[in-house]
């Protein structure tokens, strides 16, 4: 089996549901719940065997331990962390502690364990680390994209913790000889994205009527990845990857934020049309994020060399897919849509 940290977030969660679709192999899900969890996400799995969810915090190292040794997994699939660059801001302590210090505890948990295996169970076993291209930092117009020499250059809290765990789990491979690999992977989306980001939250506004807020100027570059097309990566990796290297995932769609709101404007509008009329009159300009990086974008040509991974949707048809599923699911965001998220966009809009 495998030992997955955040299955009941964004991306975590569609790893457990594509893992338990396409493999046949049990997982066990160790989430603390924080506000971006939500065990909503895997009620599909209510009554399966193979899905053991853990109520619990990578900051504990003594239920680590017992997991490890319980569970005995032949891999961690490391997604927990703080995730969202407008919280990071407001408050980085919490971004320290789990991103940085929940990493050194896995890897310190996972050295121990692994240093007690033996034979074809110390040679497979495997440490996944899921990171970010924002480690890398912003790139101007005409730079190339990243690549996995790409110098670190962390602008947000958020960034240069997810740019230590980086650090750190590389450390562990090279002094300790721990069989790590890593991610980078630019934006994803799709089903079960928290509401507080970009893509969820336009959706929601505009069903809601209430104003569409793009940052600055709306001309700052993101490459956008289909979710379970990042899930597909992390398989590759974990099949085929090499202990100590670095995988940057990306889905080859560079788009400017306005873009984006304006696509989903247009999908809207033609899947749930308001009578009021376009959905891009509640398009607003608000102030932008403070240290906003301009661009980014991924050169995945390793991956695809390596380990034969290609993204399997391109942007069309997989936004079509997340507004169609947003329209589906109108009770799932209506659900994480509580009294703290609410005081959330409070502190991030109402002053901006
Ligand atoms: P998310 O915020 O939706 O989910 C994070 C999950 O981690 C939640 O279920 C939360 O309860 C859990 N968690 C938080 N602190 C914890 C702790 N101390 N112990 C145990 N569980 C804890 O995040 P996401 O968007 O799904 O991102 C998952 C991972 O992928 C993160 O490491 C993030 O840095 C990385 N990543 C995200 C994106 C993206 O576009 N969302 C892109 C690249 C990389
Ligand atoms: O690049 C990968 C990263 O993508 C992940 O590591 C992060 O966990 C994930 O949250 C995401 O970070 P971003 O900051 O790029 O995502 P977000 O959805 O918050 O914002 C996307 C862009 O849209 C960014 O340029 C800021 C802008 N934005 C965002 C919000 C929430 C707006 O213009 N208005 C908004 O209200």
């Amino acid at each position: 089996m495998i030992l997955v940290t955040g299955g009941a977030g964004f991306i975590g969660a569609n790893f457990v549901l594509d893992w338990l679709a396409t493999r046949d192999e049990p997982v066990v899900n160790l989430d603390a719940l924080t506000y971006a969890g939500n065990r909503e996400n895997l009620a599909s799995l209510e009554g399966d065997a193979r899905h053991v969810f853990v109520h619990g915090d990578i900051c504990d190292r003594a239920l680590i331990d017992r997991l490890l040794a319980e569970h005995q997994p032949r891999a961690i699939v490391h997604f927990a962390a703080e995730s969202h660059v407008d919280r990071s801001i407001h408050g980085p302590g919490e971004f320290m502690r789990t991103n940085v210090e929940g990493t050194f505890t896995l890897l310190e948990a996972a050295r121990a364990h692994w240093q007690g295996l033996e034979g074809e169970a110390k040679a497979t076993f495997r440490f996944h680390h899921v990171s970010t291209d924002e480690v890398y930092g912003s790139l101007g117009p005409l730079d190339p994209a990243f690549t996995e020499t790409k110098t670190y250059e962390p602008n947000s809290p958020y960034s240069a913790s997810k740019a230590a765990s980086d650090h750190l789990v590389r450390a562990w491979h090279h002094t300790y000889g721990l069989p790590v690999t890593t991610s980078n992977c630019s934006n994803n989306y799709g089903p079960y994205h928290f509401p507080e980001k970009l893509i969820p939250l336009i959706i929601a506004n505009a069903l809601a009527g209430k104003p569409l807020p793009v940052y600055g100027d709306g001309q700052q570059i993101r490459d956008w990845l289909y979710v379970t097309d990042h899930c597909s990566a992390i398989r590759a990796i974990l099949d085929a990857g090499t202990p100590g290297e670095v995988y940057n995932v990306g889905g080859w769609n560079e788009k400017p934020n306005i873009d984006i709101v304006k696509t989903l404007c247009a999908l809207l509008d033609e899947l749930k049309p308001d009578p009021a009329g376009s959905y891009s009159r509640l398009i607003t300009y608000v102030a932008d994020r403070p240290g906003h990086d301009r661009r980014y974008a991924i050169d995945a040509r390793k991956i695809e060399r390596e380990l034969g991974w290609r993204p399997a949707e391109t942007f069309d048809t997989g936004i079509r897919k997340t507004v169609a599923w947003y329209l589906a699911h109108q009770d799932w965001v209506a659900h994480v849509q509580s009294g703290a998220y609410r005081e959330w966009v409070e502190k991030n809009y109402t002053a901006r």
